[in-house]
């Protein structure tokens, strides 16, 4: 396993739109471990392909690390099948757009299709925080941020401030 660079907004490599996998083998699989390596390492609950540069439908998550015990999740082509009418509202944050919260409203509950590790066809009903979780990072496979769904002047203010924290980052 090894830790990958995670991209920072604005990038256009993040504006990328992946690819579905074909086949997933060991190399899906690789892909999958240095995910998740990269994600613990920057303690995210969410990471797909694309912020690390890999054009591919693949995301992997956790919601539950708990005592220092891991409880990965891995989505590889992941469909939305069903949404609900309802939405709800959850500050999002996103490891490509460090130190910017804001609260982002999508449909509340989902039916979702995808493949999992082993390549099996799995379906998952999600509502809460899963549910907004999985639409964030399927966003990103289509070159979306969360950012983008907020207002025209939240968004120039918060790229202003990710302009700043960039090159904070870049001098240090
Ligand atoms: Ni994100």
């Amino acid at each position: 396993m090894a830790k990958r660079s995670i991209l920072i907004a604005p990038d256009p490599r993040l504006k990328a739109k992946a690819k579905d996998v074909e086949k997933v083998d060991g190399a899906v699989r690789r892909l999958v471990d240095d995910m998740l390596e990269t994600m613990y390492g920057a303690e995210g609950i969410g990471l797909a392909a694309v912020q690390i540069g890999v054009t591919q439908r693949v995301i992997v998550m956790d919601l539950e690390q708990k005592d220092g015990k891991n409880n990965p999740r891995v989505f590889i082509n992941p469909k939305i099948l069903w949404a609900s009418d309802e939405t709800a509202t959850f500050q999002e944050g996103c490891l490509s757009v460090p130190d910017i919260w804001e609260d982002v409203e999508r449909p509340a509950s989902i039916r979702a299709e995808y493949l999992d590790r082993d390549g099996k066809r799995q379906e998952l009903e999600a509502d809460g925080l899963l549910a907004d979780c999985l639409q964030h990072e399927m966003d990103h496979l289509d070159g979306v941020l969360f950012i983008d769904h907020i207002s025209r002047l939240k968004r120039s203010i918060a790229l202003r401030k990710l302009a700043k924290v960039k090159r904070q980052k870049e001098t240090a």
